[in-house]
């Protein structure tokens, strides 16, 4: 069924950049690029460390811990010592506030 739990404004987040929130239990990662809204798990697949506190880039987040990278998108484990993919949420905006799907 559709859940569309509503969380922050998409000002909010940076441009080119990350942050971390808690919502509906769920520590997310929220990306915003070229006004476009991403959403992972924040809590890395490898260890204990948030994406939030790592490095973005080229649709990549970077994990502060081992430098493990995801695609942002697909949730994709793209390097070692990564062997899971991360957990993705469907994202929607309305008037400016960014709202995500959980099933
Ligand atoms: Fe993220 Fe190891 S904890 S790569």
């Amino acid at each position: 069924s559709d859940n569309w739990i509503s969380t922050i404004q998409m000002d909010d987040i940076p441009e080119d950049d990350v942050i971390g929130i808690h919502v509906n239990g769920h520590q997310v990662a929220l990306y915003k690029v070229e006004d476009e809204v991403f959403a992972t798990d924040n809590v890395c697949t490898h260890g204990h460390a948030l994406l939030s506190d790592g490095f973005l880039e080229d649709g990549e987040i970077e994990c502060p811990l081992h430098q493990g990278r995801f695609c942002i998108k697909s949730g994709k484990a793209m390097s070692e010592p990564l062997t899971q993919d991360i957990k993705t949420y469907a994202t929607r905006m309305e008037n400016g506030q960014v709202f995500l799907k959980f099933s």
